[in-house]
């Protein structure tokens, strides 16, 4: 009986792992499409109005991101709402943030796509380069589709 049932419980705790790998499998990239573009616009203005005054774009697009390289979108989402803005650390909606990080990925030339990034997605989207506005070079860009 006692054998029987921990057997049970080992074939739950398999399926259960077995299924969170398969969803696993879906994992998302910023290489693929990891946040709107319709996102980032509305994060491109909580950005300039929030934090152009202290940081220019310029200071999160290449080494930034290269920094945060093997991390998910949601550390990068997260560290960013417990210090910022300055003067009052996450007083922005979440969803705000999600917005902002999405215009600093777009700023890094990084393709946008059909799912928006928000406190679902973002714990699933690797960060990985490259980065950097290269990338929006169409010559240095290999398989680069025309805009
Ligand atoms: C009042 C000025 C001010 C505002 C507004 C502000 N920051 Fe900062 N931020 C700083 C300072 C000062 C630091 C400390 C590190 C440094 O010196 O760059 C910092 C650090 C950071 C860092 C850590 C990495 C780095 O650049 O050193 C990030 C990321 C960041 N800010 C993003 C933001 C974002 C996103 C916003 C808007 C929500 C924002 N900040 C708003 C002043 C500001």
């Amino acid at each position: 009986m006692r054998v029987q049932f921990t057997t049970t419980i080992l074939v739950i705790a398999f399926i259960t792992i077995m299924g969170a790998q398969a969803l696993g499998q879906d994992a998302l990239s910023v290489q693929n499409g990891a946040y709107t573009e319709k996102q980032a616009a509305r994060g491109m203005k909580v950005y300039e109005k929030t934090c152009l005054v202290c940081h220019p774009i310029e200071e999160y697009v290449g080494i930034f991101l290269d920094g945060w390289a093997g991390v998910t979108a949601l550390t990068l989402v997260d560290s960013i709402a417990e210090t910022m803005p300055l003067d009052s650390p996450g007083g922005l909606k979440d969803q705000e943030f999600y917005d902002m990080v999405a215009y600093i990925f777009q700023a890094n030339g990084l393709p946008p796509g059909e799912t928006k990034m928000d406190g679902k997605t973002a714990e699933q989207i690797l960060i990985e380069g490259p980065f950097g506005e290269a990338r929006g070079d169409s010559e240095s860009q290999e398989g680069a589709k025309p805009q």
